[in-house]
């Protein structure tokens, strides 16, 4: 059912909110779960239960895991997911299995179901995912000797013996190199990745806090095959591609004080914090204390400050890939003009993310032009509310639901419903910080 939100200007955002957890690690936690030596179950704490996680979670249990997610008071004191590994190995679904919007679903259990043995199943996707490129997964796991037919979505799978390879990425994708190692962590001899840039490595710590080996040589990142694994237990952070809403608007809603609890600050993540900090915003960490391997820390955002123009491109770019969009609303409150190059991957998300960002802030009145590989936006301007269509993509759905906070009038998201995917409360929060109401 297609909702539709309405946001008009908030005088001020104000408290402390903890955003859901991060989207990247919980679908590795239930997955490396999952893939671990049967026996004692895989604990996975304050799992997101956005809907993308969710597909990730029911598809492992048609595939002979058993993986449940406990709300609070019912298991422990806290959210928690239980994943029982499937007694001997992933066996074949009786259906297709639905990744819905997930792109990382359908990437990574391409890489996990492609060298079991005996595996036969099929990967399905929404009418977005079915669109988006495939390829860059398929590419190297035929190389290695996969038998997968389609080039999109649906991607069927007959699992085979994989042969470990040496693959240079030519994009800078978490999603594809995640794929390869796992594929590798599966198949004989050793399996290496380069990216043109370092894409956010949460494979890599948290498969190396399993105690697999992953080799660094420079940039090149490899496993070797046959490495098995216990079970895991983790405390998912929050997530920075969600909190990311918030300080945008804290930073460009006059008189806001706002506290971000539990986000994870994974180096790898972090671009959003250093384009704030380049565009003179008021932002600070609290104490940090690590997780798994992953960094978390407390953040500080206040707003007032004049802001100023920033420049996004290069190996700034997959540190931030997800926050680009409420990055363009930032940029029409900034002083001069921001330039966004080299993220032409912006435009196979979700949606296209180029696009629409632009089309929706150009109607708001934003000075927006759009280019080959990102986008120019000169500021500061008044944005005035208007109607948005978020087209199934959830970043979009908030970034202009931001945009709404910081405009005149009212600003209508239709299709709205789609911020489920990765922010479940996002509307109940939104109400929160803004004193109840938008
Ligand atoms: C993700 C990686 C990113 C990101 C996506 C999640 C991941 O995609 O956009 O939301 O969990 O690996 P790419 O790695 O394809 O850039």
């Amino acid at each position: 059912m297609s909702e539709t939100l309405t946001v008009t200007s908030a005088r001020r955002l104000h408290g402390a909110v903890r955003v859901p957890s991060d989207k990247s690690i919980t679908h590795r936690a239930y997955l490396f779960a999952a893939m671990a030596m049967p026996g004692v179950p895989s604990i996975i704490r304050e799992p997101l239960t956005g809907e993308d996680c969710e597909n990730t979670r029911e598809i492992l249990n048609e595939i002979g895991a058993e993986a449940e997610y406990f709300p609070a008071g019912t298991m422990g004191e806290v959210n928690m997911t239980v994943i029982q590994p499937p007694p001997h190995d992933f066996v074949s679904p009786e259906i297709a299995l639905d990744c819905g919007n997930s792109g990382t679903t359908m990437r990574l259990l391409a890489g996990i179901l492609a060298p079991v043995k005996g595996f036969r199943g099929t990967l399905v996707g929404d009418a977005s995912l079915s669109r988006r490129p495939m390829k860059r997964v398929i590419e190297p796991l035929r190389t290695m000797g996969a038998n997968i037919q389609g080039e999109t979505a649906p991607l069927t799978i007959n699992g085979s013996d994989l042969k470990g390879i040496e693959y240079t990425s030519p994009v800078a994708s978490a999603q594809v190199k995640t794929c390869v190692l796992l594929a590798g962590l599966r198949a004989s001899g050793e399996t290496w990745i380069m990216e043109p840039t370092l894409s956010r490595d949460h494979t890599e710590r948290m498969l190396d806090g399993l105690g697999v080996e992953v080799m660094h040589e420079g940039s090149r990142i490899g496993v070797v095959g046959g490495q098995k694994w216990g079970p895991l237990e983790i405390t998912v952070p929050a997530d920075i591609s969600s909190a990311a809403f918030w300080m945008v608007a804290a930073c460009c809603v006059p008189n806001s004080e706002i506290v971000l609890d539990q986000v994870g600050l994974n180096p790898t993540r972090t671009g959003v914090m250093d384009v704030l900090e380049s565009a003179n915003a008021d932002i600070s960490i609290g104490a940090m204390v690590s997780e798994a391997g992953e960094p978390t820390g407390t953040v500080f955002v206040r707003g007032g400050r004049d802001l100023k123009s920033f420049e996004i491109g290069g190996s700034l770019v997959p540190r931030l890939v997800d926050e680009i969009p409420v990055l363009a609303v930032l940029a029409t409150q900034c002083q001069g003009k921001t330039v966004i190059r080299d993220a032409g991957e912006l435009r196979v998300k979700e949606s296209d993310r180029i696009k629409v960002v632009v089309d929706g802030l150009a109607a708001m009145g934003a000075t927006i032009k759009e280019t080959d590989d990102g986008m120019e936006v000169s500021g500061p301007t008044r944005l005035r509310g208007a109607t948005i269509d978020a087209e199934g993509d959830h970043r979009i759905g908030m970034a202009f639901a931001i945009a709404g906070l910081i405009a005149g009038g009212t600003t209508t998201i239709l299709n709205a419903d789609s911020i489920a995917t990765s922010y479940p409360n996002f509307t109940e929060d939104m109400k929160r910080l803004c004193g109840g109401r938008i």
